[in-house]
């Protein structure tokens, strides 16, 4: 890892970075490793030896790190302007790009690109120079820079025009939008999205859906051409002309699923907290029952208000299934800054207590949610399931269908959206459903916990195998010899 004035090799650019911090009442400062598939994948660049990872400083903890310069080694935090990075994270990222791309918008007041909107995507460019600039900076001559994430498709059109030596790659965690959804974006702002991501040498997507739905939006544009796959070769590309200087540049486009953390996640759920939880939630569900998990951020993409919904009605409808099973439901806060996951976060909670109050007896609560974040807890719960409820509207990828049965003791039943990316690996061993289909959901619930044991084993163990095929750092280390290949071809052609 390289100082944060030194010039790196690899550098990785994030709204969010590997470690955040809290200021305690003394005064210290609390430095916490983030987790999840992103920043174990990522952590990879730790092998690198002149790695540095560039992310924005997220609240007052890390404003203070940044101030007294109590950083950690290889990351670079960018005390961006409080209210410009507000108005690009909570006003353009998760309110217009998170709801572009999931297909969450609700007419007919949404969306409406009006004068706020125009004046938050200034705060979008600005956030997104204040990266490229920091990444021109900090790179050394031809290194590889891997931007993440639709927080910043601007920075590599950016980064290319001040610093052309670079090898750019670009990737996003989440799906993209079919081209008639997309179109919804005033023109000018979705043409500067395409060219800002076409500055990169390369583009990755998690699964060959969005990479190809990428591609018919940039097919539209005046100076680019999508080229599909044909005659044998499994490329994608995207052919350019945008300045003088690079003309007829290519963009290749390419899909890099990302797996479970198989070793980590094995050894994480065996240890001591992970088994007093256990304990715990098996006290809360009771003797002789069922349970359904589902573990997700309180993320209006994640489906959970219909989820439950779902179990409502296995329970109205099947009253066979009362007293004998419990929905351990995990609901994490996140993104609480903007009104519609607030609402939304009352509202999973209003749904499950009207669940509990309309069945529950004086032994058995039908539905256990618990809305404070604990990777211990989520952990147990993936242990003890006997089915996962993953039921996105649309996801990238969804890790949770891809951890459950790694970590599984006695195999689980996964229902699964088919609108989760994880689906185009893990579909075959899956109970799919139609993430809007509610009655259609409660009937999968029911095929799920009534599986053979033996069927159910069965398809854990396949599901694992899938689920572990590429690992974290192994997404990682593919993208970035992928994106220096890309980069000697530029060159040396
Ligand atoms: C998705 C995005 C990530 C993001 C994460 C958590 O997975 O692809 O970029 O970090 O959600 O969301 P948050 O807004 O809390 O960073």
């Amino acid at each position: 890892m390289v100082s944060e004035h030194s010039a790196a090799q690899v550098l990785v650019a994030s709204n969010r970075g590997p470690i955040s911090y809290t200021l305690k009442d003394d005064g210290s400062l609390d430095a916490k490793r983030g987790g999840g598939g992103l920043v174990s994948g990522l952590s990879a660049i730790g092998s690198e030896a002149d790695a540095l990872w560039v992310c924005a400083a997220l609240g007052d903890g890390d404003r203070e790190a940044v101030r007294r310069h109590e950083g950690a080694d290889g990351v670079l935090m960018l005390d961006i302007d409080e209210a410009v990075h507000a108005d690009a994270y909570n006003g353009i990222a998760n309110s217009v790009l998170w709801f572009v791309h999931h297909m969450l918008y609700q007419t007919p007041l949404e969306p409406a690109f009006d004068a706020e909107f125009r004046r938050q995507w200034g705060a979008y460019e600005s956030y997104n120079r204040a990266f490229a600039e920091a990444l021109a900076e900090h790179a050394d001559e031809g290194a590889a820079v891997l931007v993440q994430d639709y927080h910043l498709c601007l920075v590599p059109g950016m980064l290319r025009a001040m610093r052309p030596d670079l090898r750019i790659g670009h990737f996003s965690h989440t799906p993209w939008a079919p081209v008639d959804y997309f179109r919804m974006l005033p023109d000018d702002i979705a043409e500067q999205l395409l060219w800002g991501m076409l500055g990169a040498d390369r583009l990755g997507f998690l699964t060959s859906r969005w990479a190809t739905a990428f591609m018919s939006c940039a097919d539209r544009l005046e100076k680019a051409t999508a080229h599909f796959p044909s005659g044998g070769s499994p490329r994608l590309y995207v052919e350019h002309a945008r300045t003088g200087r690079t003309s007829a540049r290519t963009t290749e486009v390419a899909v890099h699923g990302l797996g479970a953390d198989a070793d980590f996640l094995r050894a994480r759920s065996h240890e001591a907290d992970v088994d007093e939880r256990m304990a715990t939630l098996r006290e809360q569900i009771g003797p002789d029952r069922k349970t359904i998990v589902r573990v997700d951020r309180t993320e209006l993409s994640k489906n959970i208000v219909r989820g439950l919904l779902a179990y409502r009605h296995l329970l109205d409808t099947r009253p066979e299934w009362r007293e004998r099973v419990v929905h351990v439901a995990f609901a994490y806060p996140s993104r609480q800054d903007l009104a519609v996951y607030r609402d939304y976060t009352a509202e999973v909670q209003r749904v499950a207590d009207e669940i509990n109050a309309a069945y529950g007896t004086d032994g058995w609560t039908p539905v256990v949610l618990h809305v404070q974040d604990d990777f211990a807890r989520s952990l147990a719960a993936y242990r003890l399931a006997d089915v996962a409820l993953v039921n996105p509207i649309r996801d990238g990828m969804n890790l949770v269908a891809k951890e459950i049965p790694v970590v599984s003791d006695d195999g689980c039943a996964l229902v699964l959206s088919r609108e989760a990316g994880a689906h185009e690996e893990l579909g075959d061993d899956a109970v799919t459903v139609n993430p809007y289909d509610v009655t259609g959901t409660a009937d999968a619930l029911h095929e799920a916990l009534t599986m053979p044991h033996d069927e159910r084993a069965r398809h854990t163990k396949r599901l694992a195998t899938a689920a572990t095929a590429l690992p974290p750092q192994r997404w990682f280390l593919d993208q970035l010899e992928a994106l220096r290949e890309h980069g000697q071809e530029r060159h040396d052609g």
